[in-house]
């Protein structure tokens, strides 16, 4: 008789299995293991991931497979919610930028890299948000991770909302400081995690999204206000997906709420609603200083291009007038998610234009984000590491030049999809 016991069955390899090791591998080991993964169990959502865009991207474009077929698509997976990326006065602009300024500025910021378009941009951020200066980075990402290890260092602490973008994360890692990390939106644990600080530890940052970049909800900024104030904690809001869409005039999370000119460091990407590259802090004078010669992802990074510039002045622009399009964003917003609702769909607590359409399993995700292409319909696909694998959904994000054809072409294919992979009745 075989008395051995049998052996566990090996742990299912997935995106964390290749993740760098223990020093105990030699480096390239992981790489030729992906690649094996790759061949032999490629997960299907991949095939959704990285596909090409054979145009601008407007509200309908032209993609190629990774097969190589080319087709016709709806995008409701882009984050330019407000068209701003083809708007003939900001096209207009960066076109007449290219030919003055050329395509690149050739030099990080402080020797040969701000023009005077830089400088105005950065005033015209400054007076949007009502600060007394602002700051460009060249990357919305690096932009976070350098302005948080610049401020924060060993001995501080920074508390984050579990749902903070990855860049949030990252630059608290670079910074040494302490991180702690609240339950998504919930106020009575980052009380209790400021509650248990110690007295000593004076250097305090709470950090939170203005809009969940998965989400598609909104922080309670009043109320991480007052406490981050009651524990005397500075505070810091990444405005990326909140500008131009969230406030009675798109000015964001803090307008919203009533607290504009109230938070400590007024962050946001140039890269949704303004639908071109870079990032931003706005502030008192004081802090864009001192970030000026201290954080190292704008110290040592080459400025974004003139042409780039150039088409935000007239995007901030046309958002310092709020006509930027965001009512008719909004009416597209209320008009999906309604009937999304209605349908029985899992949209979470979406207030943006994010709207999440959960799924709750990867190979149900990888079926219906194909189906939806064949469909002629695209949306982005998320699983882990963006979110928790149970929590994996389609990212369906609206724009405000959508028609009402292509929201009802969009919902009749989430309708029948929903019913043929069971999440909908
Ligand atoms: C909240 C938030 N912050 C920062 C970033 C990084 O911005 P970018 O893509 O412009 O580098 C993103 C991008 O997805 C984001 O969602």
């Amino acid at each position: 008789m075989n008395t051995a016991v049998p052996l566990p069955p090996p742990p299912p390899r997935r995106f964390e299995t290749f993740l760098s090791q223990d020093g105990t591998h030699e480096l390239f080991d992981k790489v030729a293991a992906l690649d094996l993964f790759m061949h032999e169990e490629r997960p299907g959502y991949l095939s959704g991931l990285g596909l090409e865009m054979l145009g601008a991207v407007r509200n309908q474009v032209e993609l190629r497979e990774k097969d190589g077929t080319e087709h016709e698509v709806v995008m409701m997976g882009s984050n330019s919610y407000l068209s701003l990326n083809t708007h003939p006065r900001v096209v207009a602009a960066s076109q007449a930028a290219c030919e003055q300024y050329g395509y690149g500025m050739g030099s990080v910021p402080l020797f040969a890299g701000t023009s005077h378009l830089h400088r105005e941009l950065e005033k015209r951020i400054a007076a949007f948000y009502g600060t007394e200066e602002a700051i460009l980075f060249p990357c919305g990402y690096s932009g976070n991770v350098g302005l948080i290890a610049s401020l924060c260092g060993p001995g501080d602490v920074v508390i984050n909302d579990a749902a903070n973008h990855a860049s949030i994360f990252d630059g608290c890692k670079l910074s040494g400081a302490d991180v702690k990390v609240y339950i998504h939106n919930n106020m009575r644990h980052l009380e209790k995690i400021l509650r248990g600080l110690p007295e000593t530890q004076k250097g305090r940052l709470v950090v939170t999204d203005g809009v969940f970049s998965m989400d598609g909800d909104v922080a309670p900024l009043d109320e991480i206000a007052v406490l981050a104030k009651r524990y005397g904690a500075r505070l810091m809001i990444d405005e990326a997906h909140a500008l131009g869409v969230i406030g009675p005039t798109g000015r964001g999370t803090a307008e919203q709420f009533g607290l504009q000119g109230k938070i400590d460091v007024t962050y946001g990407t140039l890269s949704k609603a303004p639908a071109a590259v870079g990032g931003y802090c706005a502030g008192s004078a004081t802090l864009i200083q001192y970030l000026r010669y201290y954080a190292r992802s704008y110290v040592f990074s080459s400025s974004l291009p003139a042409p780039v510039v150039a088409g935000l002045i007239e995007v901030f622009d046309l958002m310092a007038k709020d006509e930027a399009g965001r009512e008719a964003l909004w009416k597209n917003v209320h008009y999906l998610v309604s009937r999304l609702k209605a349908l029985g769909f899992d949209t979470g607590a979406t207030h943006s234009a994010i709207v999440p359409v959960i799924v709750g399993d990867e190979d149900k995700l990888s079926g219906i984000h194909r189906d939806l292409r064949a469909e002629g319909i695209f949306t982005s696909v998320v699983t882990y590491p963006a979110v928790r694998r149970k929590e994996c959904r389609l990212r369906v994000s609206l724009m405000s030049t959508h028609t009402r054809d292509q929201l009802d072409r969009t919902l009749q294919a989430l309708e029948t999809l929903g019913r043929k992979y069971g999440l909908i009745a």
